[in-house]
């Protein structure tokens, strides 16, 4: 409520300031106490005072002006200017617990379906075949995904585009490598360490002639639709995808094989968008290749920068595919908003791309394309996140290593659980953290990864989340006592109250900014406003009103509900017991 408030009062001083030049510190400082003396309302604000210098005029005149600014709210049943200008606010409390009562009846939480969906194609995780996941990978998975589920949850109409990494000049090599691997092995191939395998089979390319000849030979056929290179091609694709779905599954992610829409599937499209843009006056031949050149980047000389989009030997590149990629998104999936889970490095590749998609019509203005940019994870030391030795970390260690941990964990606290039970828990809590440690982060920042921190049962972690939400449950379950009318007396309630009535703006706040942490932020802080109320009103305690008790109870149940589905909006499960 408090922040409902301030929200109010700071659009009423930017109207002022249409006439006014209030100082930008008043804004962001608004002081907003509770009365001691409920007969002077819920809040009372300074404010006024605070502006007599800038306005020059009285507190109570100044007053006046703030409240004749103040925009309805229907959770604010009247105001007073007291004193020397103070504005005393008067919460209504039928409208809070009609408000909250609507919510508890809603299986939905109070969070409507939007009227108009939307087609949003997601672009995210997007590995690459013939390697295996790697750490960085979880970012773009794991904060496309939360990001789709709440777009979902609001009734929109999502695409998941999984833009896999499946063509390339390397595949002649892997081809060509995959068959020496199967002449050598017969049926009993081994191909889940991927790392060797790629490294194998570029040093065959790197030491042997007659392999790299052969490797070479089968770009071509490839490209030119040969069956046997295809066939060969389609069986790395598969055994990488089979890998990764073994990962997406462990860390539930929604993505399944047909969401695979990887860069092979434009293939098709790209001698006639070429041919296209040089029709259209948008691209150049340029010794040989094609290139578009675009104004809004200079090369190091200030020259406009040129972007190719045909080799000279008749390649077409990475650039080439994005543009062909948003027509597809457009024209075929009938899309209007693209959403792109890509590491921030990309941004210029993806935004030289688009300009040219939108030059050459394949979207117009009706159409979002948004770069939902992340920033990298980082080690303690500040530097990539790596493997002791300096290498690439590989996304299952990074997963088997949180199960260990906490595993461990679970054993110092003296779990009774069985084994079975035990089991859920720990992949829970484990899967849980490590996608909330990313989540829980504003997307366009780099983190660092820290397994103590991630791992805590304080904090704004996912173990403390779903600690809560057990402890909520557990209260539950002690009682026989059904579910009251919500009464809100203490400060606390009111706190608890009025953070749980926020639930749906936070999950439309996500789903239009594509920022997750900020579902995590509420999450945590309905949490410890839980835990505040729990500590200052006793729920079962012998000798509380039956009727508190069971408005106490209700409070349970719908911050235990507004958790669970927060969460579950995130992919992260919670346990009735931990
Ligand atoms: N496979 C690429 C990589 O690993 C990411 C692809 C992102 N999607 C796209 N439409 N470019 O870097």
């Amino acid at each position: 409520m408090k922040n409902h408030i301030q929200e109010l009062l700071q659009k009423s001083l930017a109207k002022l300031s249409l006439n006014y030049d209030i100082p930008e510190n008043i804004a962001e400082n608004i002081r907003l106490d509770r009365t001691k003396d409920k007969s002077h309302g819920d809040f009372a604000t300074n404010l006024a005072m605070m502006l007599t210098k800038v306005l020059h005029k009285n507190p109570r005149e100044i007053a006046q002006m703030l409240v004749d600014n103040l925009d309805e709210s229907a959770f604010i049943a009247k105001t007073e200017i007291a004193g020397p200008g103070f504005i005393n606010f008067f919460i209504s409390d039928n409208f809070l617990t009609s408000s909250l009562q609507a919510m508890a009846d809603d299986e939905r939480l109070g969070v409507k379906t939007v009227e108009k969906a939307d087609t949003i194609v997601v672009d995210y995780s997007a590995p690459n075949v013939a390697k295996e996941m790697a750490v960085h990978h979880i970012r773009s998975t794991v904060i496309g995904d939360a990001c789709v589920r709440v777009l979902e949850f609001l009734g929109h109409k999502v695409i998941r585009a999984n833009h896999v990494g499946d063509w390339g000049t390397q595949f002649g090599m892997l081809i060509a490598y995959l068959e020496k691997k199967e002449n050598e092995a017969g049926q009993g191939l081994d191909l889940s360490d991927f790392e060797a395998f790629y490294r194998e089979a570029k040093a065959c390319y790197d030491e042997d002639q007659e392999f790299a000849v052969k490797a070479r030979h089968y770009v071509v056929l490839l490209q030119g639709g040969d069956k046997y290179c295809l066939s060969m091609w389609k069986k790395l694709v598969k055994m990488t995808m089979d890998q990764n779905q073994k990962i997406y599954d462990r860390l539930d992610v929604t993505l399944s094989s047909k969401d695979i829409m990887g860069e092979s599937l434009y293939n098709d499209m790209l001698p006639q968008i070429v041919d296209d843009l040089i029709a259209k006056g948008i691209a150049v031949e340029d010794q040989g290749a094609i290139v578009v050149y675009l104004d809004k980047y200079k090369n190091k000389d200030g020259k406009p920068y040129g972007e190719i989009v045909r080799k000279q030997d008749g390649g077409y590149l990475y650039t080439t595919t994005d543009i062909a990629c948003v027509k597809y998104r457009v024209q075929n999936l009938h899309a209007n908003r693209l959403m792109y889970f890509i590491d921030s490095r990309q941004h210029q590749h993806l935004d030289a791309a688009w300009t040219i998609a939108r030059m050459a019509g394949y979207a117009d203005d009706s159409i979002e394309i948004e770069h939902d940019a992340f920033g990298m994870m980082l080690g303690k030391d500040g530097k990539p996140y790596k493997t002791r030795s300096g290498g690439t970390v590989k996304l299952k260690d990074l997963l088997d290593e949180a199960e260990l941990r906490v595993g461990k964990l679970l054993e110092e606290r003296n779990c009774t659980l069985d084994d079975e039970a035990k089991k859920a828990v720990i992949h829970n809590i484990a899967i849980g953290a490590v996608k909330y440690a990313d989540l829980s982060k504003n997307r366009n920042t780099d983190y660092i990864f820290d397994w103590d921190l991630m791992l805590s049962f304080e904090g704004n972690t996912a173990p403390y989340l779903q600690y809560a939400y057990s402890r909520i449950r557990s209260i539950q379950r002690k009682t026989d006592l059904t579910l009251g009318n919500f009464i809100l007396n203490e400060e606390a309630e009111n706190d608890l109250a009025t953070k749980l009535l926020a639930f749906p703006e936070v999950i439309n706040q996500v789903a239009s900014k594509a920022m997750p942490h900020l579902l995590c932020t509420y999450l945590f802080e309905l949490s410890g406003l839980f835990m505040r109320f729990y500590e200052a009103c006793p729920v079962l305690k012998e000798g509380v009103d039956e009727e508190i008790k069971r408005s106490r109870l209700a409070l349970c149940s719908l911050t235990s509900r507004v958790l669970k589905q927060g969460l579950a909006l995130l992919g992260i499960n919670v346990m009735e017991q931990m």
